[in-house]
């Protein structure tokens, strides 16, 4: 028990390490938005589209009348939508790699190994001028979507299986905290008189790449996953020193038979691949609560609001929308330092639903505001406040749980497959928002958000009726659950094993 108090240096500095891979990814997915303007204009000139010398495009003007002109040429629209979706087309292919990278070499080595990757992408886009920049910048955003595809999966793996069980709620936050940040970074040094500029632009993009090199520097000093070690590898020898890294002096008696019990369960049921967790009915309540937690994430709405903010404020009458933009970071941020304090106290499952249900209150809050504007002027306020409270209730809850519950969800043999299965989820999910919402928008116009207050009530009535609590379970406690609502334990689920044992070995 004891144990499992502890908090030592070693812990903080690994969880920090692994943390720095998230920052990545959401400084990755934030920073494209503020320099559209300028860096369209780029693309016009790279395509030949903009005279060459032209003043307008001298140092200082960043803004005007003459980049909207490039921002409506169809084949700098292209360009562009390219350079903002391919992002995520990187994280769908790559989040499937994620257990395989993860099993390969271990959880630190793997985190190590693909930093390569975010150190090409920042350079890419960091040298864009070097070449023709939309090519250069897309190419850049291609491979730093593959990169934050395999970190958004390893983070959260390595997080949870090194995690503390009374901490491991607020240890698995810190990955979207550290999400958070990202993006309010990104937001901040994109303002205009900062890095959002002319001149300034491809450091902006290329920073998404910093992270990785102070990242590469501190994973050496990090244990690595006791459990991998054990369970995976069979070195209990390593296992234990590891444990005393992480976890200090304590008797590990307790944590070793575990994990012994896991490993030898784990026999039975081998690493399993994604193809057989799909089939298997064994884990396919699991399955279904874990991608329902991605789905309720993505298509919320929130990256409705983090990709469009600045239009939808700009829509309900807000002066200033790229600081309201801002101050919807900063409230993002504080939320999830909320979380942080509560998700090992309140439960997981408390928190998912206050957060949708709330959200589906402010998504209303929201249609009506939209629709008075007209009438009153101060439904502006009502407008602001309510994405304000939008997000507050995200990241209580629906933000960062569903990153780490797939780690509790699962045992060792089918947690990486797991996490790949959601992480692509989630990818495929916010590609379709991202994509899409504009189109929906523009068809709804006012009424947009309706669309998600229906959803967001869906979402809150199943994750009452099918996501249990995991809070202070231990990962064998959690499988029970799921084992009890399974009807046809035991004879069934030993057959099934040794049938998933059969067809992974083969
Ligand atoms: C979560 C989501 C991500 C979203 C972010 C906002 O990490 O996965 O898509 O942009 O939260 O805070």
């Amino acid at each position: 028990m004891e144990s499992d108090k502890q908090l030592t240096g070693t812990l903080a500095l690994a969880v920090f390490t692994a943390a720095l891979g998230s920052l990545q990814f959401g400084y990755s997915m934030g920073v494209i938005n503020a320099p559209q303007k300028v860096i369209e204009k780029h693309y016009a000139r790279s395509l030949g589209l903009w005279p060459e010398g032209d003043p307008a495009l001298s140092e200082n003007s960043t803004r005007g009348v003459d980049m909207l002109d490039a921002g409506q040429h169809p084949e700098v629209i292209m360009y562009w939508s390219l350079s903002v979706a391919i992002f995520s087309v990187g994280g769908m292919v790559s989040s499937f790699l994620v257990g395989f990278v993860g099993d390969l070499r271990g959880r630190v080595k793997g985190m190590l190994m693909v930093n390569v990757l975010a150190m090409a992408g920042g350079l890419l886009m960091g040298l864009c001028k070097m070449w023709k920049p939309h090519i250069m910048v897309i190419s850049g955003r291609a491979v730093m979507g593959f990169y934050c595809g395999l970190t958004s999966g390893l983070v959260p793996m390595y997080i949870g299986e090194i995690a503390p069980k009374a901490y491991r709620g607020a240890l698995g936050t810190l990955h979207q905290l550290a999400i958070v940040v990202g993006i309010l970074l990104s937001q901040v040094i994109g303002l205009d008189f900062l890095l959002g500029n002319d001149s300034m632009w491809p450091l902006l993009l290329g920073l998404s790449g910093a992270p990785s090199i102070l990242q590469s520097l501190l994973l050496p000093l990090c244990p690595e996953s006791p459990r991998y070690l054990y369970i995976c590898q069979g070195k209990v020898e390593e296992a234990s020193k590891s444990l005393r890294r992480l976890k200090g002096e304590y008797d590990q008696s307790a944590d070793l038979e575990e994990m012994k019990k896991e490993k030898e369960e784990g026999e039975k049921e081998d690493t399993i691949s994604i193809l057989s967790l799909l089939r298997s009915s064994v884990y396919r309540q699991q399955l279904l609560v874990a991608l329902l937690m991605h789905l309720s994430q993505q298509f919320s709405g929130i990256n409705a609001i983090f990709y469009y903010s600045t239009d939808i404020f700009d829509r309900a009458g807000v002066g200033y929308p790229v600081y309201a933009t801002i101050g919807v970071g900063v409230i993002n941020t504080i939320f999830t330092l909320v979380s942080v304090a509560l998700v090992d106290r309140a439960g997981r499952r408390t928190l998912t639903l206050i957060g949708l249900g709330g959200m589906c209150c402010c998504a209303v809050a929201m249609t009506v505001g939209l629709n008075l504007q007209m009438d009153y002027s101060w439904m502006s306020y009502v407008c602001m406040s309510a994405v304000f409270l939008f997000v507050s209730f995200f990241e209580i809850g629906p933000g960062p749980i569903p990153w780490f519950i797939v780690a509790e969800l699962f045992s060792q043999g089918p947690r990486p497959a797991a996490i790949a299965l959601a992480g692509c989820c989630n990818w495929t999910c916010n590609f379709l928002i991202g994509m899409t919402f504009p189109y929906i928008q523009e068809f709804l116009g006012s009424y947009v958000f309706i669309l998600f207050a229906g959803l967001l009530l869906v979402f809150t009535v199943v994750t009452y009726l099918k996501v249990p609590e995991t809070k202070g379970k231990s990962f064998k406690e959690i499988a029970a659950v799921f084992q009890k609502g399974h009807k046809k334990v035991p004879a069934n689920t030993e057959m099934e094993l040794e049938q998933l044992k059969s067809a992974t070995d083969a």
